[in-house]
């Protein structure tokens, strides 16, 4: 009895050990990020050539955010969608803008000052953990970041964690299709749509829906399973 019990405590650190040692499987995919300064992103991410910038207006029209709700921007970058979300949610709601890259988190926390938000908290995370407490958010929000989660069973786990019951998850990242999709996209992009469906169901999602509103890039809703 004594050994089935040890054996069986064997088996359930060696699960865990699993899950925390997931294999990278982007080595490399956030290098531009190591040391990178806002000053010389925030002319690459806020560019009006780019559809999630160009449209985000109507990418938070459509998230329909309930007013004091509190909202997670994962991979939030110069942080232009948190600064919207913050005058979504209102005064009573809260926005964590979490990224791993220093530079972003102290110039959002500028920006928010600038502007008098003080619903915004920026978090500095790590590649392996949103860092945000556990049944903290109603919905996460990862724009153009999902393909950079070097460890995105992890990442996903951590989200799960930060987000209450019938919380919501939206991905928006690039359409990968072939013949379709620029040379860059096919190469820099790990997963297509259906790939990161299925993805997600494994880390404890359900896929709800999607909105058509963007052209080069999927916005996929998913609710977290119980
Ligand atoms: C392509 S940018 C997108 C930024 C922003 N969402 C946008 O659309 O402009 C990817 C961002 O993800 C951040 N990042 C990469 N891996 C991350 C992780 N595991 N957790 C949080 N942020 C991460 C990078 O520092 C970078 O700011």
């Amino acid at each position: 009895m004594k050994l089935l019990f040890t054996l069986f405590l064997i088996t359930l650190t060696e699960l865990s050990f699993a899950k925390v040692s997931e294999q990278n499987v982007n080595p490399g995919i956030n290098q531009h990020y190591i040391g990178a300064t806002y000053q010389e992103w925030v002319e690459i991410f806020e560019r009006d050539e780019r559809e999630v910038y160009n449209q985000r207006h109507a990418v938070v029209k459509a998230l329909k955010l309930p007013p004091a709700s509190d909202v997670a921007d994962i991979g939030a970058g110069t942080g232009f969608y948190s600064l919207l979300f913050a005058e979504a949610v209102g005064p009573t709601g809260n926005v964590f803008a979490v990224d791993i890259t220093e530079d972003f988190i102290l110039n959002i926390n500028r920006r928010a000052q600038e502007q008098k938000l003080k619903n915004i908290h920026a978090v500095l995370s790590n590649e392996k953990d949103t860092l945000l407490a556990p049944n903290s958010i109603d919905l996460a929000f990862v724009c153009a970041t999902y393909h950079h989660f070097e460890y995105p069973q992890t990442m996903l786990a951590s989200i799960r964690r930060a987000l209450r019951p019938g919380g919501k998850l939206v991905i928006i990242d690039f359409r990968k299709q072939a013949g379709l999709s620029s040379d860059w996209v096919m190469t820099h992009v790990r997963s297509d749509k259906q790939s990161v469906i299925k993805e997600l169901e494994q880390a404890g999602f359900k896929f709800e829906s999607e909105s058509n509103l963007l052209k080069s890039n999927y916005f996929l809703w998913f609710i977290k399973k119980q």
